[in-house]
């Protein structure tokens, strides 16, 4: 099965994704993004011979770790509209864990009542209309079946995004807008909540956490945030911006280093929902 994704409006672009920033991802979510979603597969209860989808599975890090929990009795499926992710993703296949080319307003090719649990981990954030997934994810769901979801807290603004906000908010850079686009979809708990009810949802579990990621240096927390937003953070620059854009916001997260190198506070909103 071929997934082909398709432009959604207002979604952020899928163009500005590079061979290195997909490495870099592969190498941070491992000890970052990773705590999240083995916290969230822990309270979704996954449990051997279960079918899990996993959608937005970026390298697939988190599939492999959900696969060794379904075992060889169940069946993992990563799917991300990044081809250079899921193809860093795909070498992690095996019996009970395959990945494909997919977006989460394009899951049609995915049969009614196929999974047990769908998991997405930093990825609800990302999509601009979050009601048509939604109801895609409970049709793919059986009956019961449980959908979790980790995201980024509205009006959370960590120091390090502040910072790169301002920089970019300078000039010359500020001549180039940022597209909306380039900027994160949140909602809050309570939205959430709506958003869970209105598509058919019961939501047993939503509730905000606090993370703390630590970078190592500057150039590991830009890195961070680069690698995260698949190159939204200065794409939307001309080319010859963005390297001066990414000094100047090296040289601002400097001064936010201490002892522990740069310490960021994120919140999220935990959602462990079901299917009515
Ligand atoms: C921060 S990464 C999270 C990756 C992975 N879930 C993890 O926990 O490491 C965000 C992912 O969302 C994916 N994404 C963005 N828009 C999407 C969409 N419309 N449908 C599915 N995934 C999407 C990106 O391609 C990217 O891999």
């Amino acid at each position: 099965m071929v997934f082909i994704s398709r432009p959604v409006a207002g979604a952020p672009s899928l163009t500005l994704d590079n061979t290195s920033l997909a490495l870099d991802y592969e190498r941070i979510s491992a000890t970052r993004h990773m705590a999240a979603g083995t916290a969230l597969v822990e309270d979704l209860a996954i449990g051997p011979g279960e079918r899990v989808l996993d959608v937005g599975c970026g390298t697939g890090l988190l599939a492999e770790h959900i696969a060794h929990i379904v075992g060889a009795s169940g069946h993992v499926l990563g799917v991300d509209p990044l081809p250079l992710r899921i193809g860093l993703a795909t070498s992690r296949a095996r019996d009970n864990l395959s990945f494909e080319l997919g977006d989460a307003y394009d899951l049609g090719r995915i049969a009614d009542r196929s999974f047990d649990a769908v998991v997405l981990n930093a990825v609800l954030h990302w999509l601009p209309d979050k009601t048509g997934p939604l109801l895609a994810f409970w049709r793919v769901l059986k009956p019961n079946g449980r959908l979790g979801i980790s995201t980024q807290l509205k009006g959370d603004v960590p120091q390090l995004v502040a910072t790169a906000r301002a920089v970019l908010a300078e000039p010359p850079f500020d001549r180039h807008p940022r597209p909306r686009e380039g900027i994160t979809f949140r909602v809050d708990a309570e939205e959430l909540r709506a958003l869970l009810q209105t598509t058919g949802f019961q939501a047993n579990r939503l509730e905000v956490r606090e993370t703390q990621t630590r970078h190592a240096s500057p150039q590991d927390a830009l890195r961070y945030m680069e690698a995260s937003s698949f190159g939204n953070m200065v794409g939307h620059l001309p080319p010859e911006l963005r390297d001066p854009a990414r000094a100047r916001m090296r040289e601002r997260f400097a001064a936010l280093a201490g002892p522990e190198g740069i310490v960021s506070t994120n919140r999220r909103v935990v959602a462990i929902a079901e299917r009515r």
